[in-house]
């Protein structure tokens, strides 16, 4: 079921919002060579302990997962692209991360993630990271009353086709609310006119995520880590936005 929310209520998710754009910031300036992902993890637990807000992934336990996933993180390294388990791991030089963390805070969902070169980059990376946010640009754009999803999808596939990465449509956006995942799916290909109208109110994350040289992923050994089938590295780039007759509302911009 897809649900509308009044201004007033988009007024209330954004402290939410507020709050997980900032924790990824902390995140992204904590992250750096030597650092432990398990260090991160605890980084963003006590903040929420902090600031008195829920995380949703920690009990978070989907037919996929093979159990409850127990971290308040998503930390994806190099080849690891989505779902990355926080483990025992150091940062090295060159290392791509990319850091997913939603959280509830006054009742309400935002859901936001970015990918980051720790230390010296390398120049694909940079390139890939680049294509991924300005596929997420694209489909904030795109995110007006009047459209429709596939408006959305459209254009961050345009986005990533012109650059030559292909695309998995296996997870993608979706609508946020009092809950991290509802309607409607929002997948990162499409075609433009197609699918739910885009209405005010409408409160979604969108999601692109991208790997370097091939569409097909594999899950980790953790039960839940999803790296690219052939090694190659992959980058995510994630807003919670809200739409309005004023146009896309980014409630997760940093
Ligand atoms: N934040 C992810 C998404 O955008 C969901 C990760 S849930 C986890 O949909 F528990 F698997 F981490
Ligand atoms: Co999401």
């Amino acid at each position: 079921m897809i649900e509308l929310r009044t201004p007033r209520e988009i007024e209330q998710m954004r402290p939410a919002g507020r709050f997980v754009a900032e924790t990824l910031t902390a995140l992204a300036d904590a992250a750096d060579v030597g650092v432990n992902l398990l260090d991160l993890d605890a980084l963003a637990h006590e903040r929420i302990r902090k600031h008195g807000a829920e995380s949703c992934y920690i009990d978070y336990h989907p037919s996929f997962g093979a159990m409850p996933f127990g971290k308040v993180l998503c930390t994806s390294v190099n080849d690891a692209v989505l779902h990355g388990l926080p483990r025992d791991y150091r940062l090295r030089d060159g290392d791509l991360l990319s850091v997913d963390f939603a959280a509830s805070v006054d009742g309400w969902v935002s859901d936001s993630a970015l990918s980051i070169i720790v230390g010296t980059p390398r120049d694909e990376d940079v390139r890939l990271i680049d294509v991924t946010t300005q596929a997420l640009q694209a489909g904030i754009r795109a995110a007006n009353v009047g459209g429709r999803v596939g408006d959305i999808s459209a254009a961050i596939a345009e986005i990533a086709h012109s650059a030559g990465y292909s695309i998995n449509t296996d997870f993608g956006g979706h609508g946020v609310g009092r809950t991290m995942h509802g309607d409607p799916h929002i997948p990162n290909d499409g075609r433009a006119g197609r699918g739910y109208p885009l209405r005010p109110g409408l409160v979604i994350a969108i999601e692109p995520w991208f790997l370097q040289s091939t569409d097909k992923i594999v899950t980790d050994a953790d039960g839940w880590t999803l790296r690219s089938a052939d090694g190659s590295r992959g980058a995510h780039m994630e807003h919670t936005i809200a739409i309005t007759e004023d146009g896309p509302l980014v409630l997760t911009a940093r």
